[in-house]
Formats: structure tokens, C-alpha cells, sequence
């Protein structure tokens, strides 16, 4: 049982403006952790991050239809509302905001916030308008509640990439703080859509990692060898490994995401692949 008093939970734009408002007034800073909800250690890293640098943590819950390139992706998303309202509640999160659709998108919304280039490679190629999904909806977002810091997490790296990108370009006034990727002891990832998994098919999903893990390991010992028969080895080894079919696996700038022939800059290994109807992706920095 929770000892902690539940958080609230505000649905209108503009009930999240009079309660930041008041903080604002009292000089304390906001720290903003866009979710998309189904949360886990992934997302509550987040939410402590965002406790340990600011006064208060506001956590969003929406369900971005705009992001989703397939509908019966945006159907299966987990939803469990009451179960995370309870583990921000632990976390100590201060107030959860979770509009329905219509408060975010209301009849006649026509504008899209789009990022070239760091978007028009990746996930961006191969979730076609995904990203602009995302920029639009964290830009309304930080809008409506004017946060000093948002945290996002280096699972989605190129997501991290493309909101820092948008919010220098646009000049929003808030820092953006990456937080380290939360995996479980096998190394997968901590994602919302691993609840979709079958029993075999999480046996499988690590091998993402092992992968990328491998490339990195082998490019860290001898940073200037060419990466691409290291990365054909670990398509091959995920195909054989039960992947129905691998994305991608590349290696990047990590500052730009610009293709990298060897890891002679700061680079990073980027992967996405199909287990069944699940796509998994993470990346991880080559440390030289
Ligand atoms: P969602 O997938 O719910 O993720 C919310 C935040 O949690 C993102 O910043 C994501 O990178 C972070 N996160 C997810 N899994 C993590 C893990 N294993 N370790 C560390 N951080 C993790 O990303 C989105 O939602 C949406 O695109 C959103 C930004 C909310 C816009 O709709």
C-alpha cells in the first residue's frame, strides 16, 4: 500500500496552467517527463531525474495519435492509467497531466512542427511521419507548460536528437536533459511495447542489445576499422537469432546522426528490428 498522498491529475491545458502557474509564482522550478504512458523503470528514471534537479515533476500521459504510422499499433498501445498514476504516486512525482485527444487536437488543428534532416534518416525512414508526430506534440507540450527542464531518454536517441535540434532552433526556453537507457539484466531495453512479447519471443529480444553491444565492444578495441562487415555480422546474427527482419543496424555521429564509415568521431549503433508484429529498437555509444 502507497503511504503517499495520490497525485493529482489535471486534463485540461488549462488546469495545468493555473497549477504551474501558482508554482511558477512561488519560484519553484517545473521538471516535464512527456510519456506516452504503460510506464516502467525506463520512464520512472525519468520521473527521479526530473525530482532530483527541479522543486516539482509534472509527468504527461497521452497516447500520441499523430506519432503512430500504423493503426493497429496506436490500438494494441498499452494503456494503464490507474497502475501508472500509482508508481508516479510512489515516485513522488507532483502532478500527472492527461489530456484526451480532443483537448490536444480539437477540430480544425493544422499545424505541424517538422525537423529536416536529423528526422530523414532511421526510425524517420522507416516510420514515415513519426517524427513530425513527435515534435509536434512536444512542442505543444513544452508550450503548455513552460517547464525549465523536460527529460527524455537516450533509448530513443534520434527522438532525443530531433527535440534538443527543435527547441534551439525554435528558441524555447527549456533545457533538455538526457537520461541513461534502464534496461533489465539481460540487457533488453525497458519499452512499453515489450509487454507484447510472447514468452519466445522475449527469450529472443536481448540479442538486440548483444548485438549492438558486440559492434560497439569490437569498434571501442580498434576505433578507425570499417564497421560494416561488424554490423553485416550482427543483421545476420539477428536474423538467425529469431528476428522476423532487422530495420536497420548502422553506425552514427552521435552529435548528428551522420552515417559513419569507422567510429572516428563520437559514435553511436543504432538498431531496430521485428519480433512477430513487435518492432524493438536501441542504440549504444561506441566508448573510445
Ligand atoms: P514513451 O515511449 O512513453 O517514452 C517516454 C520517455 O521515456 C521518452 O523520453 C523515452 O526515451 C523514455 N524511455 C523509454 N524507455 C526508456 C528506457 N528503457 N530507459 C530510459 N528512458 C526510457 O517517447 C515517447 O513516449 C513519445 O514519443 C513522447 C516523447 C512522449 C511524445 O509523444
Amino acid at each position: 500500500m502507497s503511504q503517499h498522498t495520490p497525485l493529482p491529475i489535471v486534463r485540461s491545458i488549462a488546469a495545468l496552467r493555473q497549477v504551474l502557474a501558482g508554482w511558477r509564482d512561488e519560484r519553484q522550478s517545473i521538471g516535464l517527463v512527456p510519456t506516452m504512458g504503460a510506464l516502467h523503470d525506463g520512464h520512472l528514471a525519468l520521473v527521479t531525474a526530473a525530482k532530483q534537479a527541479c522543486d516539482r515533476a509534472v509527468a504527461t500521459i497521452f497516447v500520441n495519435p499523430k506519432q503512430f504510422d500504423r493503426k493497429d499499433d496506436l490500438e494494441s498501445y498499452p494503456r494503464t492509467e490507474a497502475e501508472d498514476a500509482l508508481l508516479l504516486t510512489e515516485k513522488k512525482a507532483d502532478l500527472l497531466f492527461a489530456p484526451p485527444a480532443s483537448e490536444v487536437y480539437p477540430a480544425g488543428f493544422s499545424t505541424n512542427v517538422s525537423v529536416s534532416a536529423l528526422a530523414d534518416c532511421l526510425d524517420g525512414v522507416h516510420r514515415p511521419g513519426h517524427f513530425d508526430g513527435v515534435t509536434t506534440v512536444v512542442n505543444k507540450l513544452l508550450m503548455q507548460s513552460l517547464p525549465d527542464k523536460a527529460f527524455f531518454g537516450e533509448k530513443d536517441y534520434q527522438q532525443l536528437s530531433i527535440v534538443k535540434r527543435m527547441v534551439a532552433d525554435l528558441d524555447i526556453p527549456v533545457e533538455i536533459v538526457p537520461v541513461a537507457t534502464v534496461r533489465q539484466g539481460d540487457g533488453l531495453a525497458l519499452s512499453s511495447r515489450n509487454k507484447h512479447l510472447t514468452a519466445e519471443q522475449r527469450l529472443a529480444a536481448p540479442l538486440l542489445y548483444a548485438a549492438l553491444r558486440e559492434v560497439a565492444e569490437r569498434l571501442a578495441e580498434q576505433p578507425d576499422r570499417p564497421a560494416e562487415p561488424l554490423l553485416a555480422a550482427g543483421r545476420h546474427r539477428l536474423a538467425q537469432g529469431g528476428f522476423a527482419k532487422v530495420d536497420y543496424l548502422e553506425l552514427r555521429a552521435a552529435e548528428d546522426l551522420a552515417p559513419l564509415v569507422s567510429a572516428t568521431r563520437p559514435a553511436r549503433i543504432f538498431g531496430a528490428a521485428w519480433l512477430g508484429n513487435t518492432r524493438l529498437i536501441d542504440n549504444l555509444a561506441v566508448e573510445v
